[in-house]
């Protein structure tokens, strides 16, 4: 593995017309982390992931990827330095079992784009790191099986088996439980706690429940603004953070 990766932002800042919807957040994620980010609805958690994956372009501020500014990359050439989101399972994806997904996926990133899934099979590597992949996210019983036909909380699981077949270094999850059954949302997020640590991990989550349990650090956004971070036992004893949750950051 390469050298450990931070990402840090500096003053990031995105308007829309008079409406601020992220306002001067300047924040670093640690190599190794599990970092969540909570605040109210609308607080601008997903438009922070926007910006960091290239979706909006920010009204100013910077966003930085192991030292080198990559504000104004293309999302693609952020995926190939290291820095992934989910994907939404689209319609082709579904079709296909577990195992073809993710081996395009890895082919893909390799650059075998002639590769078309029916021939996958014959690139006996793709196959094994295919697998290998799946063991880490428990769905090698799975992997002959048909996305659309199984549970969503798999099928959440596959979407992050797709991101983690860029090879990320730093995976970033919108709300990744969203959806789903709580009891598969318990079983996502401890296959989440088990990925290598060289995986830098930054999750937006409403459930202070999981976010409490998976965490090691803890962002807080409030209209747009950072409100606090710390550890969770910090995030959980702070008076501010307790009325903006009206008692609910007590899980800790
Ligand atoms: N493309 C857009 N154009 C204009 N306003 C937007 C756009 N995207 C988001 N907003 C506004 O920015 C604010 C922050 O939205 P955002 O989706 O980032 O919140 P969030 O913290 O992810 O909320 P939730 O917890 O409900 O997912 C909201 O008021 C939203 O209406
Ligand atoms: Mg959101």
């Amino acid at each position: 593995m390469s050298q450990d990766i931070t990402l840090r932002t500096e003053g990031l800042t995105k308007r829309w017309g008079p409406f601020v919807a992220n306002s001067d957040v300047s924040l670093t994620f640690e190599p190794g982390a599990r970092h969540a980010l909570i605040g109210p609805n609308g607080a601008g958690k997903t438009t922070f992931i926007n910006l960091l994956t290239g979706g909006f372009m920010p009204s100013s501020g910077k966003v930085y990827l192991g030292g080198e500014d990559i504000t104004h990359l293309p999302q693609h050439q952020r995926v190939r330095r290291g820095m992934t989101r989910t994907f939404q399972l689209n319609t082709l994806f579904a079709g296909m079992t577990v195992l073809e997904s993710v081996a395009l996926a890895i082919c893909e990133r390799r650059g075998l784009q002639s590769v078309w899934y029916k021939t996958v099979a014959k690139h006996a590597d793709v196959i094994d790191e295919a697998m290998a992949l799946l063991a880490t996210l428990k769905l090698t019983d799975q992997a002959n099986s048909v996305t659309r036909s199984m549970a969503y909380g798999k099928q959440r699981l596959v979407e992050i088996a797709l991101a983690l077949a860029t090879k990320p270094r730093i995976l970033l999850l919108d709300e990744p439980a969203a959806g789903i059954p709580q009891a598969e949302s318990k079983e996502l997020f401890e296959v989440l706690a088990q990925l290598p640590r060289d995986v830098t991990v930054l999750f937006i989550e409403h459930d202070m429940g999981l976010v409490f349990r998976f965490a090691d650090r803890i962002t807080v956004l409030v209209g747009g603004k950072v409100l606090t971070e710390g550890t969770p036992a910090e995030i959980a004893a702070d008076q501010r953070v307790k009325e903006v949750y009206l008692g609910e950051a007590e899980h800790g």
